[in-house]
């Protein structure tokens, strides 16, 4: 059923993130919108999936943290050290409970910042759109974009392995659900 209300959302981002975080949550949607038709996947699953994944960015680490005990959402180890991540769990949660997005949506914002061992075509699309979209300009990512537009799965990978690089580099530990994506798209490409 599509039932979510765009201008409603919009003006929820708005007055909620900062300028660049608005403007990048709309890139995030026009790249996944593109990656969409390109992939044959559901595009408004890809639209708010994609407007809505940093709704929750704008809260501070105590917020999240409070926001996670009041609805039973769980905080591991790496979690409670960088909560700054937990905006994804958090985001999805809003987006279902605050808009009515549908559970492919829900999932595809809860995986966008970690990825998971189970990723759909919805949760690949969001999680490289929010890596590649036209505002950012890390060297490096031209050469992802040149992937994605070839083959999902390996512009999927090639995503996850810059994503999971950066962390190390900042010497921050990797979360296990970024391995186990690691670990999945390789075999997937070994198929
Ligand atoms: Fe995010
Ligand atoms: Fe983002």
């Amino acid at each position: 059923m599509e039932n979510l209300n765009e201008e409603e959302i919009i003006a929820y981002l708005k007055g909620r993130l900062k300028e660049g975080r608005f403007l990048h949550s709309l890139n995030v949607m026009k790249m996944a919108i593109k990656l969409a038709e390109m992939y044959h996947v559901d595009i408004y699953n890809a639209k708010f999936a994609g407007l809505l994944h940093d709704c929750a960015k704008n809260m501070q680490n105590e917020e999240l943290i409070a926001y996670c005990d009041e609805h039973q959402i769980p905080i591991d180890d790496i979690k409670r050290s960088s909560p700054g991540i937990l905006h994804a769990d958090v985001g999805a949660d809003i987006a279902k409970n605050v808009f009515g997005a549908n559970p492919e949506i829900e999932e595809a914002i809860r995986y966008h910042t970690l990825a998971n061992r189970e990723m759909t075509d919805l949760d690949k699309i969001i999680y490289i759109a929010d890596l590649i979209e036209e505002g950012r300009t890390l060297p490096g990512l031209e050469e992802i974009r040149e992937i994605v537009y070839r083959d999902l799965n390996e512009g999927y990978l090639a995503a996850l392995k810059y994503c999971i690089e950066n962390v190390a580099e900042r010497g921050k530990a990797i979360h296990q659900q970024s391995l186990d994506a690691l670990e999945t798209a390789a075999n997937i490409l070994k198929e």
